[in-house]
């Protein structure tokens, strides 16, 4: 049986080997082309720095310059350096003429190792189904070498079925911007993943190979939401949102804006940063608001202190709704439903607001204040000098209540709940609560 099996091998080997006239052996890399370029080209094309990065002393590299390899020395067009050598291109042409053959075999094609060649190998075995155990029988189960003493390991260093054999890091340019890796993670969004290259439904069902297309079956992220659908052309997953991107159309069917608007319809802001600073979780399924899910602080300030510290005098005023209508919820009115700037001293906050106390009516002008708080002053939101003792109101203020001369330890004097004996305001419900304490 195996030996009925080996002779159609050879069979098919022979039967598409191209005709060797019997007078005039065929010209190959082991009979003569080896050596030529050997004698001719690898004092300059070798070692570690090969002229025009060209290395002519393995069969791999040396055909993969054949479109420029008899050109160059073409006494016509050579330049002076290859003028020198264009006695090569006569062997040379003769090789070409055959087919850049690597040998003359009694088992393989001479195509065998060049991946041009219609007897390529990985087309040979395609062509046999993907059968490894025709290979195996010479080559050993472990191919190694056995009989053959011709090793697979040699360039497949993981061995002939292993994934990269086959799949090598990015098919082509639509696979490489979706899969980092060979990995049922990776792949696994838009197939089914083999463990194993024999697995059915991979490359062979039964035996009989598995007709092109790959079938692409959606599942993970792909699904979220809705039932997605690849027509042959488009893709409808979760994904890209709102677009259907054509697979081999390149890079702008994931440009900023096709997958959703930006901002989306729904916002009224189009600072994406303010609300979604992490831009290390994109596409992963959930809407991130704010750096994590701290409510409030996600978006604003830190944990103790949620005003946005990077903005004017906010470190010093930690009390909201002083100057702001203050949400009870995110999406709440009067909130984000609007753009910048924030809206400051709305006349909701009247009632509760210390800016509006005693019936003062503030203001803001974009720059600085004019409050209850600050008394006369109009401080600026960006001011860097520090408020003191004397910035609101003066030490005594200048009125008939007060001798101009009293020191701050005469303060406490009358107005007891406000200030210690030493004139340091007592904040809690004392000093700056919207009412003269005395
Ligand atoms: C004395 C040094 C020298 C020898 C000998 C030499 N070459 Fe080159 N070859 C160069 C240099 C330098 C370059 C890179 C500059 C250039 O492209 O002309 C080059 C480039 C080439 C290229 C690359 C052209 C391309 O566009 O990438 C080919 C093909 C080539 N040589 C063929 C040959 C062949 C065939 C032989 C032997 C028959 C040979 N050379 C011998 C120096 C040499
Ligand atoms: C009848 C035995 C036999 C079978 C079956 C066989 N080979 Fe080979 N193969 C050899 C021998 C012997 C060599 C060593 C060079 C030569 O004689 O061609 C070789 C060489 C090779 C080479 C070149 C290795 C090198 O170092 O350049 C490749 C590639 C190869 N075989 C692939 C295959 C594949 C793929 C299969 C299965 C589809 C296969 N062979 C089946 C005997 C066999
Ligand atoms: C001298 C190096 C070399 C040896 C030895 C070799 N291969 Fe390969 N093999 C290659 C190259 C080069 C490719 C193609 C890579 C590419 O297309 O980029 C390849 C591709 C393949 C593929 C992938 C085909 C596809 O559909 O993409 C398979 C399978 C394979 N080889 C099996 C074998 C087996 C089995 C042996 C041993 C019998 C073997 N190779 C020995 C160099 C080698
Ligand atoms: C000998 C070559 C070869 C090897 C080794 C190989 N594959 Fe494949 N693979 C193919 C071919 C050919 C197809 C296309 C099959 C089709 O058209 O249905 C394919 C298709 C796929 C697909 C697309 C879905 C499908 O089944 O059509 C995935 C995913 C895949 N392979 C993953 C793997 C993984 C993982 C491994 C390693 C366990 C592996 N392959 C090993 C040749 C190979
Ligand atoms: C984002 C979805 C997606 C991911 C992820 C993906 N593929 Fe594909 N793959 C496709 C689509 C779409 C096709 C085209 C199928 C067709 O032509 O009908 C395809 C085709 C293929 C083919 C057939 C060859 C070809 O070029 O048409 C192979 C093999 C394949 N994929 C393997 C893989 C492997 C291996 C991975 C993981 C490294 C992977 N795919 C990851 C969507 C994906
Ligand atoms: C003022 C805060 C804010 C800003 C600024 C903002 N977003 Fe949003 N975004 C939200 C909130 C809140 C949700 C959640 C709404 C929901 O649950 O439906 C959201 C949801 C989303 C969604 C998913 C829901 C949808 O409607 O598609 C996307 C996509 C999105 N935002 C993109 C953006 C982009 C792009 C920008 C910048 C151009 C941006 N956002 C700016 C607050 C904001
Ligand atoms: C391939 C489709 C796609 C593209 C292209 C895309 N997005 Fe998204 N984006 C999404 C999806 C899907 C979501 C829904 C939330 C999720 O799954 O992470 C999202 C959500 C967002 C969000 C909300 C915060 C979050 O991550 O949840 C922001 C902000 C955002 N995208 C900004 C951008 C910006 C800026 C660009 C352009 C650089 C862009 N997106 C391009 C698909 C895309
Ligand atoms: C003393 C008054 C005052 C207090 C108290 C205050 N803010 Fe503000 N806030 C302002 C002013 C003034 C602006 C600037 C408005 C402008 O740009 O026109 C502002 C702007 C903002 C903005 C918009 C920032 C930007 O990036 O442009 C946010 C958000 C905000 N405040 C949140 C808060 C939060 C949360 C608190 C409570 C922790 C708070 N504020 C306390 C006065 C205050
Ligand atoms: C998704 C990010 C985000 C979250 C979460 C968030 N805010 Fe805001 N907040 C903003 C942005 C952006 C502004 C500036 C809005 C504007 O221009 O009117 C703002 C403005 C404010 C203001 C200034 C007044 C205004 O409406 O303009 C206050 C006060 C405030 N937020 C408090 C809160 C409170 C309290 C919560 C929790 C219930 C909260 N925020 C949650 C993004 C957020
Ligand atoms: C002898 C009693 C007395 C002493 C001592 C005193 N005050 Fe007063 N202070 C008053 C009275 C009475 C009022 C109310 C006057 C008014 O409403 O016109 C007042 C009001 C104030 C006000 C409010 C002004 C306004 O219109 O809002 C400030 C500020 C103030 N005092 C600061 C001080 C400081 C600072 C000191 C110490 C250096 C001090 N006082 C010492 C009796 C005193
Ligand atoms: C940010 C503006 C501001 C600063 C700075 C300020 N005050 Fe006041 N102070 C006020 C206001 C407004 C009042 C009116 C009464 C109230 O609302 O508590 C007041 C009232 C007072 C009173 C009267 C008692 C009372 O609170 O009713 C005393 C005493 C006083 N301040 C002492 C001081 C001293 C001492 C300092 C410096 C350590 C100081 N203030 C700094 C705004 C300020």
């Amino acid at each position: 049986m195996k030996q009925a099996v080996l002779i159609a091998l050879a069979l098919v080997a022979c039967e598409k080997a191209r005709p060797r006239p019997e007078a005039e052996p065929c010209s190959t890399w082991e009979s003569e082309a080896r050596s030529v370029l050997e004698q001719r080209c690898s004092t300059c094309h070798s070692g570690t720095a090969p002229a025009g990065s060209w290395d002519v002393t393995t069969y791999q590299s040396a055909i993969a310059r054949a479109d420029a390899m008899l050109a160059k020395i073409d006494p016509a067009i050579a330049d002076e350096i290859h003028l020198a050598v264009s006695d090569a291109r006569e062997p040379l042409s003769r090789w070409f003429e055959c087919g850049l053959g690597l040998r003359d075999s009694l088992i393989h094609a001479r195509g065998i190792q060049n991946p041009a060649d219609p007897e390529f190998h990985g087309r040979l075995l395609r062509s046999v189904n993907y059968d490894f155990a025709l290979c195996a029988r010479c080559h050993g189960e472990d191919f190694r070498g056995g009989a053959a003493d011709a090793s697979c390991m040699k360039c497949h260093e993981q061995g002939p079925t292993e994934c990269s054999t086959c799949h090598r890091t990015g098919i082509d340019a639509e696979h490489r911007a979706h899969a980092e890796s060979i990995s049922s993670e990776s792949c696994g969004r838009c197939h089914i993943v083999p463990r194993n290259f024999g697995d059915a439904g991979h490359v062979l069902n039964d035996g009989v190979l598995d007709p092109f297309p790959a079938e692409v079956t959606f599942s993970g992220l792909a699904t979220q939401d809705r039932s997605p659908s690849w027509d042959g052309d488009r893709c409808s997953v979760y994904c890209h949102g709102v677009a259907e991107p054509v697979w081999r159309a390149g890079q702008g069917e994931a440009a900023c804006g096709t997958c959703h608007g930006t901002p989306p319809p729904t916002h009224a802001i189009d600072r994406c940063e303010s609300c979604h600073p992490r831009s290390d979780v994109h596409i992963d399924g959930r809407i991130q608001i704010g750096r994590s899910d701290e409510g409030c602080r996600g978006c604003h300030g830190e944990p103790d202190l949620p005003a946005p510290l990077d903005h004017g005098a906010h470190r010093s005023h930690p009390a909201c709704g002083d100057c702001h209508l203050v949400p009870e919820q995110i999406e709440s009115a009067g909130h984000i439903d609007s753009d910048l700037p924030a809206e400051v001293f709305p006349i909701e906050i009247a009632k509760t607001s210390l800016a509006f106390a005693r019936g003062f009516e503030p203001s803001w002008d974009g720059e600085t204040c004019n409050s209850y708080c600050h008394g006369d002053a109009t401080p600026r939101w960006d001011a860097v000098d520090p408020i003191a003792c004397g910035s609101c109101h003066g030490v005594p203020p200048a009125d008939a209540s007060h001798d101009s001369e009293w020191p701050l330890t005469e303060c406490a004097r009358c107005h007891t709940g406000a200030v210690d004996a030493y004139g340091n305001p007592i904040a809690e419900g004392g000093h700056l609560d919207g009412n003269v304490d005395l």
